[in-house]
Formats: structure tokens, C-alpha cells, sequence
């Protein structure tokens, strides 16, 4: 087979500053050993995220310019919603700046105190915006999931069993509606099969719940239903796609993701009542309904990007590149969730690090290392980010993990490469890393704004 190459070429580029050793070491010190508090000119692969860090084509730039910015009623609304409806053809759309936005806005509407809201597993910030209306972000994924040594092809599943169990205990009339996050990004990435979408959606419809769909990577599940699902080789991503949303009463939707785009997202639903509810409210956080907080040009770059997510070379470039990474870490015997996710690969810290316990962060640790040796910034998601409990106590997470996100159609195989030699001389040395401990930390999110240092 020959070389997966990029399916695209360079217009324009950006510079990144190389730096040495001993400035990083000066840059991550200042920084309180937080990747969080770097400044990302410092930095010389960002694999912080894929979250609106992607590249943008010559022809989402090109739609840009006719991005037309009248308060109401915009052509480039107009385009959004038909580019949107082509996938996901909900009654209501509701444009936001951000995933979380529209998060914020469903649960405000549909959850309260008494409710309880199932999903395979919440993102950070669905969690907190189910939270934050008191109610209980209940996480269902399959066994699987949890295991990061598990060959499973749809690692990302509801697991349907313990999903009614967990409604006939708790009474439908106290969850609003169910959640399936595609991919299931908290779990690695890992994409939720056809199959278990449509058993979501009888075991709702036994009870009479409405199913959203996180669906912030939703191209990526597409694609890998169509290379592991039996029956879908021949359909298009866009008939998946379409099929997949056909299961649901509605999503949220962070269009930085599988849009493409730098920012945006959207909340789409069949109920009008909330559609009502959730405009009204938008009105007040974000802005009028046909632009929900973002430009004109913003609306007509997601139109765009979601055309070219789907398109079945890029999707096909895209996963392979992150299973190309991979692949090349694991065949040097570093520990990785396997299998890979589509926009990520998960070093496993506890098995990296065996030395450093789970209360001395083995994935910060591993995180700062990375930056220190190669200028590659990753994200520590394990202890030091879900560690900390309401009262104050500590105890380890399930995982310790390093997630090393890859931006869409931003880095080139070369330096990913880069990326696959730190990783493995890091790799090398790893009996001499040390555990890290917190220096000052914050209340909540700790993560983000804690400072950080070594155990003596
Ligand atoms: N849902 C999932 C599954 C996500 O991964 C994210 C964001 C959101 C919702 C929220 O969207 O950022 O547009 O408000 N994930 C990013 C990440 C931040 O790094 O994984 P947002």
C-alpha cells in the first residue's frame, strides 16, 4: 500500500520558533511546570487540543469575504443552516460561539436539581453544565471503554444494559434527555457504533426521553463506523452521517471540532417548545438568533468546513495520520490507549511512569517532559485534572493519561515523526523522571490555573 499522504497542499504558512533545551526549561519553570500558563509561541508542536486550532482552506477563507454581518436575517445564516441541515436535518437550529455555549443553554432549559442525565461519558464541560443546574451527569460507557488495553472497535458505546437498569431505577420522569458523545472524546476518542446509537434510541423510546448527540466529532464516528461496521463499507460518510442523526431528538455541536472552523457551534432539537425556550435564552447570552455570537464570516466558514469534513480523502488522511502516531509510539513499547481515537492518541502515564504514584500526577510529569525535551505540549488528563473532590480530599483518577490532540490538517507527517522520537527518547529515560506535586492550586478546575512542582 503506498503512503497516506496529505491531501492537500500549502498556501500559507506559519513560522514556528525553534528553541532550545535550556530556554524551555526557563519558559516551562516560569510557567510553574503548567502547559496551561506557557505562551504558545513557546511552543513548538501544540498538541493541547484540536479545538479550533485547525487549518482553515483556501476556500473557507475565500467564504469568509461574503460573510455578510446584518444583525438579523443574514445570507450567511442562511448558508450555515443549509449546510448543517444536509447532515442533520433537526427542526430548530440555534447558532453558538462555542460547543459549551450551547450546553449551557440546553441544560438550563431542560435540566433541573432532580434530574439525572445519562451519557456514554460527559466532556468536562457538559459535565459542569449539568452540574451546574444541580443536577447528576451520569457516565454509561461499556466496560471496554474503561479498559485502555481493550481491542474493541467501538470502544465509545453505551453500554444499553446498564443504561435502562439505570432509568427504570432512577424514573424516566426524572431524566430529561439522554447524551451520546461521538466520539467519545473523555474516553479517548473512541467512536460509538450504529448499532448502539439505534439501541440508545429504543431503549429511549421505551421511556419516552429525547436523545441529543454530543456531536462534536461526528465525521470522525462516521468514518469509523464505515471501516469497522459491518454493512457500511459501501455507504457514503454522508449517509451515515445522516443516519446516525436520524437516531436523535436533537445535538450540541462545538463546530471548532468536525467544523473546521476556529470557533462556532450550534444547539439543534425537534421539540419547539424548547426551541422556543433555548432562543429566548440565547437572546440573553449570546445574541440574536440567526447569529448566536458569531460573525457573519464565521457562519459562512462552518457552511464550508462541514462540506469538506465529510469528504471521504480527508476523513480517510485524517484518521490514519493520528493511527500512524500511534502506531509508531507504540511499536517502541510506550504505553498508548489502544486502539488509537480518531483526533487523539492517550499515552498511559501510570504504565510510563510506574514509579510515580497516581497522588504525585505521572501524567503531568510525563506532560511537562515532553515540553522540556522536544517543545511538544500535550495535556495531562488524569489526577491532577479530575483528582481533586468537593471536599477537599483527593483520590487518583481511573487513568492518568497524556492526551496528545492533533489539529486538523495542520501538521505535516514529518513533524509528526518529531513528535514519535520524543515521545520514544523521553521514553527512554523515564526511570529518572520525577513525581510532581501542587505548589498553589485553585478551588476548582485546578488544572488550568495550579501551579506545579517536583517531589523531593
Ligand atoms: N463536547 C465534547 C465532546 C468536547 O470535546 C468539547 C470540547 C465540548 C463538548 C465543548 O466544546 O470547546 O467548543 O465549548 N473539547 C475541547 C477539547 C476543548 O480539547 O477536547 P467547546
Amino acid at each position: 500500500m503506498k503512503t497516506i499522504i496529505e491531501p492537500f497542499r500549502i498556501k500559507s504558512v506559519e513560522p514556528i520558533r525553534m528553541t532550545t533545551r535550556e530556554e524551555r526549561e526557563k519558559y516551562i519553570e516560569d510557567a510553574y511546570y503548567n502547559l496551561f500558563t506557557l505562551h504558545s509561541d513557546d511552543v513548538l508542536i501544540d498538541l493541547l487540543t484540536d479545538s479550533g486550532t485547525s487549518s482553515m482552506s483556501a476556500r473557507q477563507w475565500g467564504a469568509m469575504m461574503q460573510g455578510d454581518e446584518s444583525y438579523a436575517g443574514s445570507p450567511s445564516f442562511y448558508r450555515f443552516k443549509q449546510a448543517v441541515d444536509k447532515l442533520m436535518p433537526f427542526k430548530y437550529l440555534i447558532p453558538t460561539h462555542q460547543g459549551r455555549a450551547a450546553e449551557s443553554i440546553l441544560f438550563t432549559i431542560v435540566a433541573d436539581a432532580s434530574h439525572s442525565i445519562p451519557n456514554n461519558t460527559h466532556f468536562d464541560t457538559t459535565r459542569a453544565n449539568v452540574e451546574a443546574q444541580g443536577a447528576a451527569a451520569i457516565d454509561l460507557v461499556i466496560a471496554e471503554g474503561r479498559d485502555p488495553e481493550s481491542n474493541h472497535p467501538f470502544k465509545g458505546n453505551m453500554d444499553i444494559e446498564a443504561l435502562e437498569k439505570f432509568i427504570t431505577t432512577k424514573g424516566p420522569e426524572n431524566i430529561p434527555v439522554c447524551m451520546l458523545t461521538v466520539t467519545n472524546n473523555s474516553g479517548g476518542g473512541q467512536p460509538v457504533s450504529m448499532e448502539n446509537i439505534r439501541q440508545t434510541r429504543e431503549v429511549c423510546d421505551r421511556y419516552g426521553i429525547p436523545l441529543f448527540i454530543d456531536a462534536c466529532r461526528f465525521a470522525e464516528n462516521a468514518w469509523f463506523i464505515k471501516q469497522r461496521e459491518p454493512g457500511y463499507s459501501d455507504v457514503s460518510v454522508e449517509n451515515i452521517v445522516r443516519e446516525m442523526f436520524s437516531y436523535a431528538d436533537g445535538c450540541t455541536m462545538s463546530a471548532k471540532k468536525d467544523g473546521l472552523a476556529n470557533s462556532g457551534g450550534w444547539l439543534a432539537m425537534n421539540n419547539e417548545d424548547w426551541a422556543v425556550e433555548c432562543r429566548n435564552r440565547l437572546i440573553l447570552t449570546e445574541g440574536f438568533p440567526t447569529y448566536g455570537g458569531l460573525t457573519g464570516r464565521d457562519l459562512d466558514a462552518i457552511a464550508i468546513g462541514l462540506e469538506e469534513v465529510v469528504q471521504e480523502d480527508y476523513l480517510h488522511y485524517r484518521i490514519a495520520s493520528t493511527q500512524y502516531v500511534a502506531r509508531h509510539i507504540a511499536e517502541a513499547g510506550v504505553p498508548i490507549m489502544q486502539p488509537a481515537g480518531g483526533h487523539a492518541v492517550y499515552i498511559d502515564a501510570n504504565r510510563f511512569l510506574p514509579h510515580i504514584p497516581p497522588l504525585q500526577y505521572p501524567g503531568q510529569s510525563l506532560a511537562v517532559e515532553l515540553y522540556r525535551h522536544g517543545g511538544i505540549r500535550g495535556c495531562e488528563i488524569g489526577t491532577a485534572m479530575f483528582g481533586l473532590q468537593p471536599d477537599g480530599t483527593e483520590i487518583p483518577a481511573r487513568m492518568d493519561l497524556v492526551r496528545l490532540a492533533i489539529p486538523r490538517r495542520t501538521y505535516t507527517q514529518s513533524q509528526m515523526d518529531y513528535v514519535v522520537e520524543v515521545v520514544q527518547e523521553v521514553f527512554e529515560y523515564r526511570d529518572s523522571m520525577r513525581g510532581m506535586k501542587f505548589t498553589r492550586q485553585p478551588k476548582a478546575l485546578r488544572h488550568f490555573t495550579g501551579r506545579f512542582g517536583y517531589v523531593d
